[in-house]
This record gives C-alpha cells, sequence and structure tokens, in this order.
C-alpha cells in the first residue's frame, strides 16, 4: 500500500462524517492513498517485484501476467503491459487485464490457473492492484470513507500434486446489480450523470445497502458450495479470506454459515476497501501474521460490481 495514509479524523475535515460513524458503519480506522503522479502500474510492478523475490523466482521465469484492476493508469496498454515493460518479463510473457470489480482477483486466478492447468502455461503472475482514491468523489460521505489504494501478487505454479489451487468458481447477475455499482467511464448515461449532480462524472456511486446483501449472501453461498463441491465440511476449513469491504459484512457472513469469526480474516481496518487488490493484501498479512500453514485448506471469496462474485479453494502447500 502507498505510504500516505488519510485516518478519519482526516476524513472529518473534509466530509460530514465521523470516526463513530466510520468505525462502527465500516470497521475502518484508516486507508492508504496514492499521491497524484502515482498510478495503479506503479503499485502494481512493486507487489510484483515482492512477490516474484518471494517465490525464489526470477521474471523471465513468469509466461503469463494477469492483472485485475478497475483503475487501470490507461485503457491501453494495460496495466499487465506495462509491469511486463518494467521488470525484464520475457517477450513471450502473455499479458493483459481483467476487470471484475471487487472479485478480480478471484476471477484473475481462476483464468490463471486454467492456463496451468491446461499445459499451456507453467508459471504466472497474478496481481490485484487499485487506485480507489483517483475515482473517489471526496465531497461524496457515502464511498469516500471506503476505499483506499494498494496491491497485492502471487505467483502461481503448475505442479502434479494435490495441493494448491483445488477449485474455482465465478459468477454474475448483471441483470439485477449492472445499477448498484458504477464508475462511468466513455459512456455517462443521464441516469449516470443526475447521480453525480455536475460533479466529477468518473467516479464511484454505489447503492450501499442493495450490495450490503448481495455481499453478505452471494459471498455465503459461494463459501459452502465450494465446500460442498470438494467434499469437505466447514470444519475443514482453517481459514477464509474474503474481500474486505466492510466489517460488517464479514461478521454477518461468520453469522449466516455458522462458523466463528476467527476462522474469516479480517483486514478492513487499515486498508479501507481496496477492491481487486483486497484479497490478495489480506492473503499477504494472513500469511505474515502465521494464519496459514501447510496443508491448511483456505477459501479466497470476494464480490464486487456487476456484481461479480467467486472463490477459490485451496489446499496450502
Ligand atoms: O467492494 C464492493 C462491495 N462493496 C460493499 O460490499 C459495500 C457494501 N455496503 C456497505 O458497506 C454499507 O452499506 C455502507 C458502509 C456503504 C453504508 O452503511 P449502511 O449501514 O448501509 O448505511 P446507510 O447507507 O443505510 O446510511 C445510513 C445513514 C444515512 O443517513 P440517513 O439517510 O439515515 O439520514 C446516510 O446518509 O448514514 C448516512 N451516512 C453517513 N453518515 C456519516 C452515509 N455515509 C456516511 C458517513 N458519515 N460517511
Amino acid at each position: 500500500m502507498p505510504p500516505r495514509i488519510i485516518t478519519n479524523a482526516e476524513l472529518e475535515t473534509m466530509v460530514d462524517t465521523s470516526d463513530e460513524w466510520i468505525v462502527s458503519r465500516t470497521g475502518v480506522h484508516e486507508r492508504h492513498v496514492a499521491d497524484a503522479m502515482v498510478f495503479t502500474s506503479d503499485l502494481a510492478i512493486e507487489a510484483a517485484r515482492n512477490a516474484i523475490e518471494n517465490a525464489s523466482m526470477s521474471p523471465e521465469d513468469i509466461e503469463l501476467i494477469v492483472v485485475a484492476t478497475l483503475t487501470a493508469d490507461m485503457h491501453t496498454p494495460s496495466v499487465a503491459c506495462i509491469v511486463q515493460s518494467a521488470l525484464g518479463f520475457s517477450k513471450n510473457t502473455m499479458a493483459f487485464d481483467i476487470n471484475a470489480a471487487c472479485s478480480g482477483f478471484i476471477y484473475a486466478i481462476t483464468i490463471a490457473n486454467q492456463f496451468l492447468q491446461n499445459g499451456v502455461y507453467k508459471t504466472a503472475l497474478v496481481i490485484g492492484a487499485e487506485t480507489m482514491s483517483k475515482v473517489t468523489d471526496w465531497e461524496d460521505r457515502n464511498t469516500c470513507v471506503l476505499f483506499g489504494d494498494g496491491a497485492g501478487a502471487v505467483v502461481l505454479k503448475a505442479a502434479e500434486t494435490e495441493d494448491g489451487i483445488l477449485l474455482t468458481s465465478a459468477g454474475c447477475d448483471g441483470i439485477a446489480g449492472i445499477k448498484s455499482l458504477t464508475i462511468p467511464g466513455l459512456k455517462v448515461s443521464d441516469e449516470e450523470a443526475k447521480k453525480r449532480e455536475n460533479r466529477n462524472l468518473c467516479t464511484i456511486r454505489m447503492d450501499g445497502g442493495e450490495v450490503f446483501k448481495y455481499a453478505v449472501r452471494m459471498m455465503s453461498e459461494q463459501i459452502t458450495t465450494i465446500i460442498e463441491k470438494a467434499g469437505l465440511k466447514l470444519e475443514d476449513v482453517k481459514l477464509i479470506i474474503p474481500h474486505q469491504a466492510n466489517a460488517r459484512i464479514l461478521e454477518a457472513i461468520a453469522h449466516r454459515i455458522q462458523v466463528d469469526k476467527s476462522v474469516i480474516f479480517f483486514n478492513v481496518s487499515h486498508s479501507g476497501n481496496t477492491s481487486a487488490a483486497s484479497v490478495p493484501l489480506a492473503l499477504q498479512a494472513a500469511v505474515q501474521a502465521d494464519r496459514i500453514h501447510k496443508d491448511d485448506y483456505i477459501i479466497l471469496v470476494g464480490l464486487g460490481g456487476g456484481i461479480t462474485w467467486g472463490a477459490v479453494l485451496i489446499k496450502w502447500a
């Protein structure tokens, strides 16, 4: 995450809000925000470098780069291409971005996993990276208290073992969810312009209550379904790492699927909602906190704009 921190106290000076409201409704105490000239690719490059180093590999070992983001520096080249250009990857590396909003990292893992399983590639770099601060309307208290910037990355390697990524699942409900979380791009409909009342049109607007209900329902469903498909039981799962949008969503999931809160990893307090970066940032935090060990079953699960959702079941190698 970039070094600059915006605390709830600082937000109190910007919009009509309070630390008490933000903490009790979201669990967020602070979020990291990139400087004006720092973009998603800058954070993605740093995360990529760290992941490759941690995997004791070098950029030329990587055959595929998938970046999940909804805040790419440019429409083209993709963030993945900018990463490819920065760290000495081979020219044979396939590199592209995907946008599934806050489910992006789960979708990106799902895609990369297919390339590894079908034998096309042996190594893939999957990055979730966002500068949400650049699409935030800092005058809209409904959203500006929620989001933050960051990037996380993993290196995936094909292996003929019984562990690693066991199952993935993903879905989308564009019919019901297409209007509940939006950031206009080239097209700004009258309806979207109206929501932004002559302010910056390319900023995020969310029907928070609607998305909240979706998040609890769909992430809970994804968790129970993927466990069932794998022939496992909830008690077999050591840690669930969900998209970090709101601590209350995570508490509601624990209540709904009836697991102790300690099985769910909470990381939102110091990061805010970093969209596609939130799951890899939380995964990294969980590893650092020694919450994941060899042979543990863990689940990554997310929900985001679209509405999109997905889950990944891993037996930690
Ligand atoms: O990342 C993709 C997925 N995203 C999510 O999963 C986010 C899902 N949604 C949420 O996390 C929550 O719905 C929010 C945190 C966005 C909002 O929490 P809420 O408990 O649903 O609050 P609300 O929208 O029902 O608003 C309650 C009140 C409203 O006032 P009135 O109309 O009751 O007078 C808001 O105007 O709180 C007011 N409010 C605020 N007050 C102080 C909204 N934002 C703020 C604020 N400070 N920052």
